[in-house]
């Protein structure tokens, strides 16, 4: 019975596997914070994406990780850079049997750490930064992703990037915007996956975590500037956002299961303190009962299979 009134579904084709891919490594390197996840060099990103994609994976979101950086994050457009390389071999790799999703922003190829360019303060420049975004994107277009994924919280990038893919004929690559995105403290972990130069915060570009109304607003304004489908980012703490999103939102909603919810599960179980399996299942169950289409879960492809 409990299965016949059962209000909330969950279903591997409904979860996105981040992933991420370093350059010049020779074997997989295991991130200490993310126990599971690893940087990947070329070859066992092909295999470990096959192997999430035969698993029932919805999608993959690639995260790449330069050997160099410079202040213009200039390896992130060059179409040579570790991340548009990884992106051409897994779509000759995997074709249209996923949807294959790029992170769009330049926080990992800036030897400064931030997601945008700089002026000569110091402070972000948002819009030195779009141009930036429009060459990226159509790059990574051109490297075969099916979707962009702008996570840098920069006003207008959601546009910027629709207008020059559909200048050069990238009319059907599709906009994930990272349109609610939180200055958090669970992204911790995520700066050791991306050797991340970051010194401070992203105060001058991401939410304040106590503000609701602001989240709308942002969700709106990547909606005019044709946003495909929006994102919620932390999920956990911001299941409200969630919800909130879900009910005005015409299109598709996810929500990123960041890395601090998962450090945090990971660390738990290993103590025996929680169970994992089921602590994991109830964690995205409860981020789909609030109204997230979609979620991006490192543990995409162990649940998928569990799911399965
Ligand atoms: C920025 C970006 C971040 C994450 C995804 N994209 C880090 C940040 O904004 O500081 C975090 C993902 C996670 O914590 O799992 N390109």
């Amino acid at each position: 019975m409990r299965r016949l009134v059962s209000e909330t579904t969950l279903r591997p084709r409904q979860l996105i596997l981040p992933m991420f891919v370093a350059e010049g490594l020779d074997a997989p390197r295991p991130i200490a914070s993310m126990p599971g996840v690893v940087q990947h060099t070329r070859d066992t990103l092909r295999k470990a994406a096959v192997e999430a994609v035969n698993a029932g994976v919805g999608g993959l979101m690639l995260f790449g990780i330069p050997e160099k950086r410079d202040a213009q994050g200039s390896g992130a457009v060059d179409e040579n850079g570790i991340l548009n390389v990884a992106l051409r071999d897994l779509r000759s790799e995997l074709g249209d049997s996923t949807v294959l999703m790029a992170d769009t922003c330049l926080d990992e190829f800036t030897d400064h750490g931030h997601c945008g360019v700089l002026d000569a303060d110091g402070v972000v420049d948002n819009d030195a930064t779009l141009r930036l975004y429009a060459d990226m994107g159509v790059a990574q277009a051109e490297a075969g992703a099916h979707v962009l994924g702008p996570s840098g919280m920069m006003d207008g990038q959601v546009g910027v990037i629709r207008r020059a893919l559909d200048e050069v004929g990238h009319s059907e690559t599709a906009i994930l915007a990272y349109s609610v995105k939180y200055a958090s403290a669970f992204y911790g972990p995520f700066r050791e996956a991306v050797d991340s130069q970051l010194k401070g915060d992203r105060k001058t570009y991401q939410q304040d975590l106590g503000n609701a109304r602001e989240a709308m607003r942002e969700l709106e304004l990547d909606l005019a500037e044709g946003a495909d489908m929006v994102m919620v980012k932390p999920a956990l703490s911001y299941l409200d956002i969630i919800k909130a999103a879900a009910d005005i939102s015409p299109v598709p909603v996810a929500a990123y299961n960041i890395s601090g919810e998962y450090a945090m599960v990971e660390a738990a179980a290993a103590n025996g303190w929680l169970d994992r399996e089921r602590t994991v299942l109830e964690v995205l169950t409860s981020i789909r009962r609030a109204g997230a289409d979609l979620i991006l879960t490192y543990w995409a492809a162990e649940a998928a299979a569990w799911l399965d």
